[in-house]
């Protein structure tokens, strides 16, 4: 099993949307059975909290179902297989300071090469949940397709 693991601060905005915009992809791409998919936050905060209310409205606005809540993650969850996908620089930072060094920590939009952003920006600030959807839209497209070349699916 291919194991996806997205990653922001709080996990109640962008990584529980990554989360279930990424779980939609696969699942119309057929390939739930073969990609897990899962989200958590560097910060412990929120943990135990169902995801943002302007997450859950932009996701059921595109018709996408979450019920996930917010936990933190743990050295377990960086097993080497594991494709873990953080959402801003500071994310990467934190967990690279935390744990152990990991070859396949990237940041979301580095698969949305033709976006000019590199970090998704926090809504829990901007308040802009829409414009964070078509930037994970993106991100994830460019991310599925990634997989699927590196795992050969
Ligand atoms: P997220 O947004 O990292 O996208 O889940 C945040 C949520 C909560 C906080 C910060 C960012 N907070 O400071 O509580």
């Amino acid at each position: 099993m291919i194991q996806v693991l997205f990653v922001c601060l709080g996990n109640i905005c962008r990584s529980p949307m990554a989360e279930a915009v990424f779980k939609h992809m696969v699942d119309q791409a057929g390939l739930s059975d073969q990609i897990k998919v899962d989200s958590a936050g560097t910060g412990s905060w929120h943990v135990g909290e169902p995801a943002h209310m302007g997450t859950r409205r932009v996701l059921r606005d595109y018709g996408i179902d979450y019920t996930g809540r917010a936990r933190q993650i743990i050295q377990d969850d960086l097993q080497t297989d594991t494709y873990i996908i953080v959402m801003d620089e500071s994310n990467l930072r934190e967990i690279q300071r935390r744990f152990r060094p990991h070859a396949r920590l990237h940041r979301l939009l580095d698969f949305a090469e033709e976006l000019p952003e590199r970090d998704v920006p926090d809504p829990y600030y901007t308040g802009n949940f829409e414009y964070v959807y078509q930037l994970v839209v993106e991100g994830c497209a460019g991310l599925l397709a990634h997989i699927r070349r590196q795992e050969n699916i």
